[in-house]
């Protein structure tokens, strides 16, 4: 039992955790009562630890206000946070266990968009030709190898120069976005650009709390995927490019080595021909390993 100089019911800096939780009555959700049991617990104990001043408590106040007032439909500066604080890859890791040689999950990330073309094996995602070619080639297979037909691959990326389309208007819709599916092989191939490094969202408060803390708001390059077909858990997932500079300081802690890849550089002019690609250009390989629906 703490140390208390009075009745549990009364507030003490002893007693903080006891007191509140004794609050609690019967609870209509009960999983809501343990996760706030267990917030409480910590939040206090944080507190205890800093030993806040009034204008510190404030600012954090503040910090927390202005991050809610950043959302709106198109921005989630609470996702963003969670991803900086690396408790979106927590959450992540936590829901997506999955055997070895299993291909791991990574963050989403606010720039998927549902609808994106549905296109045709080789075709390009790259509708406005900006960059170095890129052809990527890989298959769906499960843990024992065997090829998965119909798997479907969503994939989306930055342009050469790091952007989003829906970032930069100048982009055509849809650009360095595509949905492809397996053949009976379970390979998938197509062609885009190589994308580059770019920076996560640093306008609003949590661009703030990464500039005071002197960390970046770089992500490495790197390719968006969601693969899914009947059967199997949904991937999603990246793959990095094995040379990105930035690859230890990823803003979001989304780098895991089973997704980093060697994009290969080839100034061969037949082979870009048979690519359909111009020269020179990159290819890189990746297999998506998928586990059985749980
Ligand atoms: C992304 O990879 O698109 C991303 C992920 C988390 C935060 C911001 C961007
Ligand atoms: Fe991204």
């Amino acid at each position: 039992m703490p140390d208390t100089d009075g009745p549990i019911s009364y507030f003490t800096e002893d007693t903080s955790v006891e007191t509140v939780l004794a609050r609690m009555g019967e609870p209509e959700n009960a999983r809501l009562a343990e996760v706030m049991r267990s917030v409480i617990a910590h939040l206090h104990a944080v507190v205890k630890e800093v030993e806040p001043t009034y204008g510190e408590w404030m600012a954090a106040i503040r910090f927390l206000t202005e991050t809610g007032q950043m959302c709106d439909a198109k921005r989630q500066e609470y996702i963003l946070l969670s991803d900086v604080l690396g408790v979106s890859m927590l959450v992540d890791a936590i829901n997506t266990r999955r055997p070895s040689g299993a291909t791991e999950n990574t963050v989403l990330g606010p720039f998927h968009v549902e609808g994106a073309p549905d296109l045709a094996m080789g075709d390009t995602i790259s509708q406005d030709g900006q960059g170095e070619p890129l052809v990527v080639r890989g298959r769906v297979v499960d843990g024992d190898g065997t090829p998965v037909q119909g798997a479907v691959i969503d994939t989306w990326q930055t342009s050469h120069d790091g952007f989003y389309d829906v970032q930069q208007p100048e982009q055509p819709e849809n650009n360095l976005r595509g949905i492809f599916r397996t053949g009976a092989d379970g390979r998938f191939s197509y062609r885009s650009v190589k994308p580059s490094f770019y920076p996560i969202p640093d306008d609003g408060p949590v661009g703030q709390l990464l500039h005071g803390l002197g960390r970046g708001n770089i992500r490495p390059a790197h390719l968006h995927y969601i693969v899914s077909a009947p059967g199997f858990e949904t991937v999603t997932t990246h793959i990095f490019v094995h040379d990105d500079p930035y690859l230890d300081s990823d803003a979001v802690f989304g780098v895991k080595q089973s997704l980093i890849r060697e994009f290969v550089r080839h100034d061969d002019p037949d082979r870009a021909a048979e690519f359909g690609v111009a020269n020179p250009f990159w290819t890189v390989e990746t297999d998506f390993v998928l586990t059985p629906a749980a």
